[in-house]
């Protein structure tokens, strides 16, 4: 195949096309060097409904969805149409409407659909009914590298018309089924690792035998150098017998463990009978990085060295990093230290698993000490993970002392309740049933409703006690919610903790294609309002959690039955959270006035802000004039950077964001400056589209 492509590109008459035809072939072989070969496939499209049809712009016909027209002239309620072969026609605006396609900027807002308050001051848990992929983007502005960790349960494409690409459903006969799946896995998966904090979190795929080994390559592929395990979890023991299968009992999920994110031990290893082995250890971790990524020009910035006192063996300084060609003898070593260098086995330069900065920290909080080390530059230098750091701030592990370094002597505390272990690869528990704690669980919440395959509210809340269990002020994010119960089973986890975890969900309002056929059987279109209160959604989502939350069903009875294991009571008790419901919008860059551009783009400030207490939302003065700030106890907006002075004196001690809008940068730098340290402070641009243009020629 490669030299066939050789030989034909030679064939190519018109020098500079076939050197660009060279360069973009090499780069595909250069990216795809092994295995995983799929096409990228047309992007895919998103319907604009709030936009005005005029000149210009890129339409499709509400019922077809189908071939891509350009507006050439409005007239009267009619539209001129123009397709891609040149061809002309007529059609009322009525019947259009306005999509966007790859390359073409598009710029998000959220409307505020409705929210639930029965939890103080906690962090409002956020459900947005929206295209995920336009949502990820969204929330790059939101949550960049704050999440700690994503859950997601994407359609496993079985091949029964179970999810859509480009807005059409992908069925068994479709030749180019799994790679269109793996486009569409690819392109948000590659969006939501950005979301994910960096240093330390968690990334949790679950997927059956259909797709199971492309998605284990394609994250193998983006997440390169964190752990990857697959868990296999049995859904329903008694097994689901197959035609010339194996009775089928299990689906499987992928753990990602990005930086330095570990497993949290817990009460049930999910296998064994009785909690096994012994308690967690607490283990002292090398500095020295292996595996991927583990040589000095791979991360040049964590090659520097460790300055150690030889009489008392203790860490008695830490050296700044320099550029890759510096070499080691260029570093000044303090008088009377030794360098200890990120040397790996062979002698070759490797790196450090922490900054500078951060191993200073350890060191001051006695959190790393000195093994054993030579005259040559070679040693071991021993540090608590971030997993041991929060057993120490929770009370699990106990400090009793310190060493002769200054390191702190640390040691398992005995009250703590039941011994805990790091669950096994294999989960066999009935509470993980998909049918009794999944179906029926969602049946007794929405008794009115089916939704087909829900997991096990309880195997969520394992899956997630194993990644946040020990951080009780997660954000916790899930883009395929469906019925929503990531949320459920992250409130649960807070209850039990009275923890301030935050889920953030987004789910399409699609109908499935059996609800598609039926609705256009009774005269229906996609967009009118009997489709759309039928959309995943408006019909189960948004339901779910606030039947979850309110503790009475969609049909307006209080929730029978209780909850079971880790933590039972009756279901109809509720739970003390807040939950926020948007829709993602789309907003139209050409007529949109500046106030409602603010209207739209207000809950993502407020979302970045923590999502806490109210939102800043109109900041008009009874004349209708801008008011030159605005804030609440948690964040400010300054429109107006002439009031800055004002603003900074009156801006609440609990205040943490600010958002100052100028395109001046050295105005922005010198509020910044004048703010307190605890502050973080974004620029907007005074035309806030282009802070949030999406989607752009990628
Ligand atoms: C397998 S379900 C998730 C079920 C969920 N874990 C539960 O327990 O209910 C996958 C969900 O992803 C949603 N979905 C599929 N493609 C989407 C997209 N492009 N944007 C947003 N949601 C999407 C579907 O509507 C469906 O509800």
């Amino acid at each position: 195949m490669a030299d066939e492509l050789d030989v034909l590109l030679e064939r190519v008459g018109d020098a500079a096309l076939r050197t660009d035809l060279r360069t973009a072939i090499d780069r595909i072989r250069a990216k795809r060097s092994f295995g995983l070969v799929f096409e990228s496939h047309i992007p895919e499209r998103v319907w604009l409904p709030d936009h005005p049809i005029r000149r210009g712009v890129m339409v499709v016909h509400r019922e077809s969805d189908g071939e891509l027209l350009l507006v050439d002239r409005v007239r009267d309620g009619e539209a001129t149409l123009v397709g891609s072969d040149g061809s002309i026609e007529e059609a009322n605006v009525e019947d259009l409407v306005v999509v966007a396609e790859f390359g073409q900027a598009i710029y998000p807002g959220l409307t505020r659909l409705g929210s639930i308050n029965r939890g103080d001051d906690k962090p409002a848990h956020i459900v947005i009914n929206g295209e995920n992929h336009h949502a990820l983007e969204a929330l790059r502005f939101t949550h960049f590298g704050q999440i700690d960790c994503i859950y997601i349960d994407p359609p496993y494409n079985s091949g029964a018309r179970d999810w859509k690409y480009d807005n059409n459903y992908v069925d068994a006969e479709d030749g180019y089924r799994h790679s269109k799946w793996l486009a569409f896995m690819d392109r948000r998966l590659r969006l939501a690792k950005h979301l994910l904090n960096p240093e330390d979190s968690v990334l949790v795929v679950t997927i059956d035998e259909k797709e199971f080994l492309r998605l284990g390559m394609l994250l193998e592929e983006i997440f390169r150098g964190a752990k990857i395990q697959m868990v296999s979890i049995v859904i329903n023991a008694p097994g689901q017998a197959r035609k010339q299968e194996l009775a089928r009992t299990n689906e499987f999920a992928f753990f990602v463990f990005i930086g330095e994110a570990e497993p949290v031990p817990t009460a049930d290893d999910l296998l064994n009978d009785r909690p096994s082995g012994n308690p967690a250890r607490i283990r002292w971790e090398s500095l020295l990085r292996s595996g991927t990524n583990s040589r000095r020009r791979d991360r040049p910035a964590l090659f520097y060295p460790v300055f150690v006192d030889p009489d008392g063996g203790s860490i008695s300084g830490v050296g700044e990093a320099k550029p890759l060609s510096a070499a080691r003898s260029t570093w000044e070593v303090p008088a009377g230290a030794i360098a200890v260098w990120p040397l790996k086995s062979d002698g070759s330069e490797g790196n450090w698993r922490a900054s500078p900065e951060y191993l200073r920290r350890l060191v001051v909080d006695g959190h790393a000490r000195v093994g054993r080390f030579d005259e040559s530059g070679r040693g071991t230098i021993w540090y608590l993970g971030k997993s041991v750091q929060r057993r120490i701030a929770s009370g699990e592990v106990r400090v009793v002392g310190t060493d002769e370094q200054g390191a702190v002597v640390v040691e398992p505390a005995d009250d703590v309740g039941p011994r805990r272990t790091v669950a096994k690869t294999v989960w066999n528990r009935p509470a993980h049933h998909a049918g009794w704690h999944g179906s029926a669980l969602l049946r007794a919440l929405l008794p009115d409703r089916e939704f087909p395959f829900p997991k096990s509210l309880y195997a969520v809340e394992d899956a997630l006690r194993i990644c946040v269990g020990d951080r009780p002020d997660a954000v916790v994010l899930d883009f395929f919610a469906g019925s929503g119960t990531t949320a459920h089973a992250v409130m649960r986890l807070n209850r039990q903790d009275q923890g301030r975890r935050q889920a953030v969900l987004i789910n399409n309002n699609e109908v499935s294609a059996d609800e598609a056929a039926s609705l256009t059987s009774a005269g229906l279109t996609r967009g009118e309002p009997g489709w759309e209160e039928r959309g995943i959604f408006e019909f189960i989502t948004r339901p779910r959690v606030t039947a979850a939350v309110s503790g009475f069903t969609s049909t307006g009875e209080r929730v029978q039955g209780d909850y079971k294991f880790v933590d039972a009571f009756p279901m109809s008790d509720g739970f003390d959270e807040n939950v926020e419901f948007l829709k993602l919008t789309y907003l139209d860059p050409v007529d949109v006035e500046l106030n409602r551009a603010f209207a739209a783009i207000a809950p993502l400030l407020w979302m970045r802000a923590g999502g806490v207490g109210p939102a800043i939302q109109e900041c008009l003065d009874e004349g209708g004039r801008r008011k030159p700030y605005e804030f609440t106890r948690h964040y400010g907006v300054l429109f107006d950077p002439d009031t800055w002075r004002d603003f900074a004196d009156q801006l609440p001690d609990s205040a943490r964001t600010v958002f100052i809008v100028t395109d001046s940068p050295s105005t922005f730098a010198g509020i910044v400056e004048a703010l307190p340290e605890r502050i973080e402070a974004v620029r907007l641009y005074e035309n806030y589209l282009t802070t949030f243009a999406i989607n752009r020629g990628r």
